[in-house]
C-alpha cells in the first residue's frame, strides 16, 4: 500500500521527543509521501530541515495560516513571497480563513488569503485552504479567481453538500481527515456524495486523531485507519483507495 499523507505537522514541537520513530512508523504502515503546510515564520527552519533529512518522503508548502494573521502580517506575507521565490515547494499553504476564535484579524485574514492566491497563480502552484466558521468568506475570495487556472483543495473538509457541490465546481479537491471517522460528526454521509476522484487524504498531525486512536497525539502512521474508514465507505479495497488518493495528490501537487 502506497499512501499520501497530505497534511501533517510533523515538524511541530509535540514530535520532538521522537520524531524520528514517529515517521518511521509512518514509512513502515505504507505512507510515502507526507506533505508539510507552513504557518509562519517561526516554522519554516524546522520544515525545511524536515525536508532535507526526507527528501524523498517529506515536502514543503509554504504560506502564512490564517490564525497567525496578526499586526505583522504584511511582514510575514514577504517572508512567505521570498521563499516561494527560491523554489522547492509543492503549494501555497496553508492559507484561508479562520472565524472560529477570533475575529478581531478578519479583514487582515481576507487580505492576506488573497494576496497568497496572486504569488499561487504567480508561480503556478495549488493552494491548500484552511477554512474555520469560513465558507462563505472563503468563497467570496474564490468566485473572484474562478476560471483563472487556480488550483488547490479545502483541506480538512467539514462541511455539508452545499459547500462540497461548490467547491466541487471550482474543481477543488477536498480533504478528509480523521474527523469523518467521529460518531456524530455526519461527515460520511457528505463524503459518499463526492466523486473519488476529488477525495485526497491527510492526517493534520499532530491534531484530530482518528478512531480507534481518538484523543491521543495525531501522527501520519494513523492515515492508515482514515484509509481503511473511507475504502469501507466508499466500497473500496484500502489498497484500491490508497492508490486512488494517492494519484489525486499527484495530480494536484504536479511539483512532486
Ligand atoms: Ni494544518
Amino acid at each position: 500500500m502506497a499512501l499520501t499523507d497530505t497534511h501533517t505537522h510533523l515538524y511541530l514541537r509535540e514530535f520532538d521527543a521522537d520524531r524520528e520513530k514517529v515517521i518511521q512508523n509512518a514509512l513502515d504502515a505504507g505512507i510515502e509521501r507526507m506533505f508539510l503546510p507552513n504557518i509562519d515564520s517561526g516554522t519554516i527552519e524546522a520544515m525545511l530541515k524536515l525536508c532535507r533529512s526526507y527528501p524523498k518522503s517529506m515536502f514543503p508548502m509554504i504560506g502564512l495560516h490564517p490564525g497567525s494573521v496578526k499586526e505583522n502580517y504584511v511582514d510575514e506575507l514577504k517572508t512567505v513571497r521570498e521563499q516561494a521565490l527560491t523554489g522547492g515547494f509543492i503549494a501555497i499553504g496553508e492559507i484561508g480563513i479562520d472565524l472560529y476564535w477570533d475575529k478581531t484579524f478578519f479583514p487582515q485574514q481576507q487580505d492576506a488569503f488573497e494576496k497568497q492566491i496572486e504569488l499561487a497563480k504567480e508561480l503556478n502552484l495549488p493552494i491548500v485552504i484552511h477554512a474555520r466558521n469560513s465558507f462563505q468568506e472563503i468563497f467570496n475570495i474564490l468566485d473572484k479567481h474562478a476560471g483563472s487556472g487556480l488550483r488547490g483543495v479545502f483541506h480538512s473538509f467539514t462541511g455539508g453538500l452545499a459547500e462540497a457541490a461548490k467547491i466541487l465546481k471550482y474543481d477543488f479537491y477536498l480533504g478528509i481527515n480523521g474527523i469523518v471517522t467521529f460518531k456524530n460528526a455526519g461527515l460520511d454521509k457528505v463524503v459518499s456524495q463526492i466523486p473519488l476522484n476529488r477525495l485526497l487524504l491527510e492526517t493534520d498531525s499532530p491534531y484530530l486523531s482518528p478512531v480507534p486512536k481518538r484523543g491521543s497525539r495525531n501522527e501520519s502512521s494513523h492515515l492508515i485507519y482514515i484509509n481503511e474508514f473511507l475504502a469501507k465507505l466508499l466500497s473500496v479495497s484500502p489498497d484500491q483507495f490508497a492508490e486512488i488518493t494517492s494519484a489525486n495528490a499527484s495530480e494536484l501537487f504536479k511539483q512532486i
